[in-house]
């Protein structure tokens, strides 16, 4: 357990994650009060890797659900074996055999297998999918829900069921409470509007593109053979480039990858000519590398005229 959100922001740095203070306090205030966190924001900020770092940090396992159009329990929750069952029903043919002794009919023999049925749906046959991997842990996990928004309204209505009281209810075993409850994320990139009722039961977490000195520390702690100058540089370029209407605005990945990109091509200074010929490693769209590159003199020199 954290023991303030200063201590939180410490040991993410250890993994090579940079909180500012909204993350280390909800974080923080997650493990406390023992709520999920429903993290939004735009691709590439950094929501995904919140729950691997969590985990990491505190030395538990992750476990991962990613969320898809048409995912349902069975694939989150458990499934029955049932290639296991038949093969089992194969081997213990002879005691299938015994069992059914000398029924006349088939109606009686359906009967006298229905009665024994409870062997084959025991928890020796069941699969257990994300969800119930993490209630029936021995010891506490970090549950990451990816990208919730592109589930179904449905999944959403019974994960919320499940992440109400951590417990789940298997028709044929009964109710399964959680050893431990969970630290759980949830991630969204906004595709569709959650629920209210799924954010009363979070806590909520917005995580916007950084700010300079933010970005300057990933980049310094991501790309260490960075000179100071051209991280501060690429970090300027970003953040002008940020404020342009683009369809893709680049994200912590992408001036990463641009970052490791300069160094590789061993650019110890930023010029026009090197963004112009680089902005593909950082704008994803035809559209958006145009419209850039048209204009960079005007872009680059938005606030102070120049460079850095
Ligand atoms: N605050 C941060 N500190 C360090 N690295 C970060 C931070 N935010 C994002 N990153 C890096 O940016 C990349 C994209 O992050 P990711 O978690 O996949 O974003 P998202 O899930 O929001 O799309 C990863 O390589 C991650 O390590
Ligand atoms: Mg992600």
């Amino acid at each position: 357990m954290f023991k303030s959100k200063e201590d939180v922001a410490q040991e993410f740095r250890k993994q090579k994650y940079i909180c500012n203070d909204e993350i280390s306090t909800v974080i923080y205030l997650a493990e406390q009060m023992q709520k999920p966190v429903l993290v939004e924001g735009p691709a590439g900020v950094g929501k995904t890797s919140l729950a691997g770092v969590w985990a990491d940090a505190s030395g538990l396992e992750l476990i991962r659900i990613q969320c898809y159009e048409g995912l349902d329990e069975s694939k989150a929750l458990y499934e029955w074996e049932y290639a296991k069952q038949l093969l089992y029903t194969q081997i213990l043919k002879e005691k299938v055999g015994e069992v059914l002794g000398d029924c006349r009919s088939l109606k009686e023999a359906v009967e006298k297998i229905d009665k024994e049925d409870n062997a084959f749906f025991s928890e020796d046959f069941i699969l257990p999918r994300p969800l119930l991997r993490a209630i029936l842990s021995e010891k506490p996990v970090v549950l990451l829900v990816d990208e919730v928004d592109k589930s179904d309204p449905e999944f959403e209505a019974f994960l919320l069921e499940v992440l109400s009281d951590f417990q789940v209810s298997v028709p044929e075993l009964g109710t399964i409470k959680a050893r431990h409850i969970p630290r759980v994320i949830l991630t969204s990139n906004n595709a569709r509007e959650m629920t209210d009722a799924l954010k009363r039961r979070c806590l909520h977490l917005f995580i916007d593109f950084p700010v300079p000195q933010q970005e300057m520390e990933i980049v310094n702690l991501k790309v260490p053979n960075i000179t100071d100058t051209l991280a501060s540089q690429v970090v300027n370029v970003i953040q002008k480039i940020r404020k342009v209407d683009l369809k893709k605005l680049p994200s912590i990945s992408e001036t990463l990858d641009w970052a490791r990109a300069l160094t590789i091509l061993n650019v110890a200074a930023l010029d026009e000519q090197t963004v112009k010929s680089t902005l593909n490693l950082f704008l994803k769209y035809e559209g958006d590398i145009k419209k850039v590159k048209s204009n960079l003199h005007n872009v680059l020199s938005s606030t102070e005229g120049k460079l850095n």
